[in-house]
């Protein structure tokens, strides 16, 4: 029997050593990207044109005056005005390996060979079935999560898992979520995104009940969480769909809560038959194991978990009961051919290369930036860098006095100075770092040293 064109192109040592040998020349014109550098004036010009235009036709600026050049090494990435940025947000999480990794750069590259540039849920290729199968192996180690189902994005990850957690718990409608979360963009992710900035001028459907997140600190925090879904669950008996909960708070500050927080919410949430739903749209891949779930070891609550960004598309994961009826769940696109093959690698790297664990390479990228925060805070930026923490590459600091002003002036003056970070929370304001798993200890030093100078400026 011959062999299939498509098995034959896949498996090609020459095909293989040609992208190899393509991505290594790229990565040679990228070895002088080593550390940050100021912007160079003979791009200057042309980078603010590039970005004004953007501005231009999208009716509105980019936050940063940043355009990338398509060039980067490691956490640095190069900037069309010249300069070179230390990268620790990283496309709000989606780079993991941060900028110009060879090994993603390869997948990426095969993944482009494919005959097609999208990939969707009637004519997929091979990428489409070994990522779905690749998930359910990896998280079904610790819970009950059964199925892949692939889609575009966090925000579509996130509606499908609604459609299916109300079509079990039919006809429920209402969702239970935690206060300060964020679930996406779309009209009802928006709802349940306790943010009113992000919905301004939208109907309110009320079909979110709130939960308090956990207050370190407050020992009575969990008590008064647990009271108040019970209230919900009482006064709306049988309405009540699913609870959806970020197992660290994102967008919302960077906050984590034990275990025991959870555990009592979930169980009751089971005894009710609402469905249990982990949105680890911004955890997965990033907390020291490749779930949160796992890092919090609530795994068999789960009955529906939404992943996306290091994935480097969506996908939305459910048990045996929340497998839905033919029809409900599908959508034209999957993720882009180089986008899945990137995704399996990103999945690779990290569950084979040391990066997960009490002693991987994430816990020590953690504790030495959290180390550097907490010198600067005693140090020489004594009491304008608090509260330093978060899970392994999700790290936050309560930077100055918490304000918005004065965080987002901090945000450009450390733009400014060769970093890119963004913030979260609200009450305080935080600096939010996305760290790459590639940081090393020159990295973490040249972050400390920005944001020193930063805050002295600031200060
Ligand atoms: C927890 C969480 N859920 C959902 C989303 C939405 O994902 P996306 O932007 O890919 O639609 C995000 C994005 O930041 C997120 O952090």
């Amino acid at each position: 029997m011959s062999k299939l064109v498509g098995r034959t192109i896949a498996e090609s040592s020459k095909i293989e050593s040609l992208i190899n040998e393509l991505v290594h020349e790229v990565s040679k014109l990228e070895e002088g990207i080593t550390t940050a550098r100021a912007p160079q004036d003979a791009h200057v010009d042309n980078g603010k044109k590039q970005f004004d235009e953007i501005g231009k036709y999208r009716g509105r600026p980019l936050f940063y005056p940043f355009l990338g050049t398509g060039a980067g090494r490691g956490p640095y990435v190069e900037v069309e005005d010249g300069s070179v940025k230390l990268d620790l947000v990283n496309g709000i999480g989606v780079h993991i390996f941060g900028h110009g990794h060879p090994k993603m750069r390869a997948a990426a590259v095969r993944g482009a060979l494919s005959d097609v540039v999208m990939q969707g849920n009637l004519e997929p290729n091979h990428e489409y079935a070994i990522v779905g199968k690749r998930m359910v192996e990896l998280a079904s180690r610790k819970s009950r999560l059964k199925y892949c189902w692939l889609t575009t994005c966090g925000t579509m990850a996130n509606e499908n898992a609604l459609k299916i957690a109300r079509q079990k718990n039919t006809p429920a409608r209402l969702v239970l979520a935690m206060e300060n979360s964020f679930a996406g963009r779309s009209t009802m992710m928006a709802e349940v995104t306790d943010n009113p900035a992000y919905r301004q001028g939208l109907p309110v459907y009320n079909e979110v009940l709130r939960v308090p997140f956990y207050k370190p600190g407050d020992p009575k925090s969990a008590d008064v969480a647990l009271r108040r879904l019970k209230e919900h669950v009482a006064a709306n008996e049988k309405n009540i769909s699913c609870f959806v909960f970020e197992p660290m708070l994102g967008e919302g500050g960077y906050r984590y809560a034990p275990k025991e927080y959870f555990v009592p919410m979930l169980e009751f949430c089971k005894e009710k038959g609402i469905a249990v739903w982990a949105d680890e749209v911004q955890t997965f891949m990033r907390t020291g194991e490749l779930f949160a779930f796992e890092t919090l070891d609530i795994g068999k609550y789960i009955d529906i978990c939404t992943v996306a960004k290091t994935l480097q598309t969506g996908a939305l994961l459910y048990t045996e009961e929340y497998n839905p009826q033919p029809g409900l769940v599908a959508g034209t696109f999957s993720g882009g051919s180089s986008a899945l093959a990137a995704g399996l690698e990103a999945l690779r790297m990290i569950t084979e290369e040391g990066y997960l664990g009490p002693s991987g390479k994430i816990a020590k990228i953690h504790n030495d930036f959290v180390g550097m925060l907490n010198r600067l805070n005693e140090t020489t930026c004594k009491g304008l860098l608090r509260e330093a923490g978060g899970l392994g590459l999700m790290v936050a600091v309560t930077p100055l006095d918490g304000s918005k002003d004065n965080v987002t002036k901090l945000l450009y003056q450390l733009y400014k100075n060769g970093m890119i970070a963004f913030s979260c929370g609200r009450d305080p304001y935080r600096l939010r770092f996305l760290l790459p798993a590639v940081m090393e200890t020159k990295d973490i030093e040249l972050a400390g040293q920005i944001l020193e100078k930063s805050i002295l400026e600031m200060a």
